[in-house]
């Protein structure tokens, strides 16, 4: 029987796992993987019209304004891979009037993931973050340093991950992340992501083959 694509949004605070987390759950269940930060990125340095709107805001660790990445968001869900497949939602929605927005669409995830990290924790897990612009891999020069000489060379540190930043940006999402939760409690699956990588997702595997069997089910 078909039944329909798995829908899956993860939050958490900046530097709690997400992108990680992210690359296992695409490998194993091949889902679009939606990323905003991702999204933007490859619009600045692009040079687009929504790139160049976009780079001080996420520079300066500031959210960009609701309508920007609400159009480009809406845009992808409603591409062909993303109906098919299902989607892996991801630093989307971050304020309430994203949420409202995707309410309004009626578009709703099977299953809303927030990933727990102390704040100390997160702050060196941004600082030393690096990122690799051949593979998209994301490494951490002491977590998971890279695995060649010419990886490291080519490694590259995200603007928005100074200390400061990073501290603006914890900010930012803590005043946000209740009136969100508000809207999935039905639905959140919260997990410690403060664990090694591989613990975290197989916690995070085992609840998304549980909803994706239960979906099978219902058809
Ligand atoms: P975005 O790119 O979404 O940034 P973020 O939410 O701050 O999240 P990060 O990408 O920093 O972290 P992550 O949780 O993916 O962690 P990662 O896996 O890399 O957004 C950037 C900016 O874009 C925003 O500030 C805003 O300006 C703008 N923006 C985006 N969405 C928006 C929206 N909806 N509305 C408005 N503006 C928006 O891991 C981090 C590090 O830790 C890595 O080095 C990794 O190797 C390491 N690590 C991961 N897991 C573990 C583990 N289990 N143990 C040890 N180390 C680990």
């Amino acid at each position: 029987s078909q039944s329909e694509p798995l829908k899956v949004m993860i939050s958490g605070a900046p530097a709690s796992g997400k992108g990680t987390q992210c690359e296992m759950i695409v490998q194993k269940f091949g889902l679009v993987h939606i990323s905003t930060g991702d999204l933007l990125r490859a619009e600045v340095s692009a040079g687009t019209e929504i790139g160049n709107k976009a780079k001080e805001y996420m520079n300066a660790g500031q959210l960009v304004p609701d309508e920007i990445v609400t159009a480009m968001v809406t845009a992808r869900l409603s591409q062909k891979d993303a109906k098919e497949k299902g989607w892996l939602l991801d630093g989307y929605p971050r304020s309430f009037a994203q949420a409202e927005s995707l309410e309004k669409l009626k578009i709703r995830p099977d299953v809303y993931i927030t990933l727990d990290v102390p704040d100390e924790i997160l702050i060196d897990r941004c600082v030393g973050r690096r990122l690799d612009p051949v593979t998209r891999q994301i490494y951490h020069i002491k977590n998971f340093p890279p695995e060649t000489e010419e990886i490291k060379a080519r490694l590259v540190t995200r603007p928005d991950d100074t200390e400061e930043k990073v501290k603006s940006r914890l900010q930012i999402y803590k005043q946000n992340a209740e009136a969100i939760l508000s809207t999935y409690s039905n639905i959140l699956k919260k997990v410690d992501g403060n664990r090694a990588k591989e613990v975290v997702f197989e916690e995070i595997n085992s609840s998304l083959s549980q909803v994706k069997n239960e979906k099978v089910n219902a058809t």
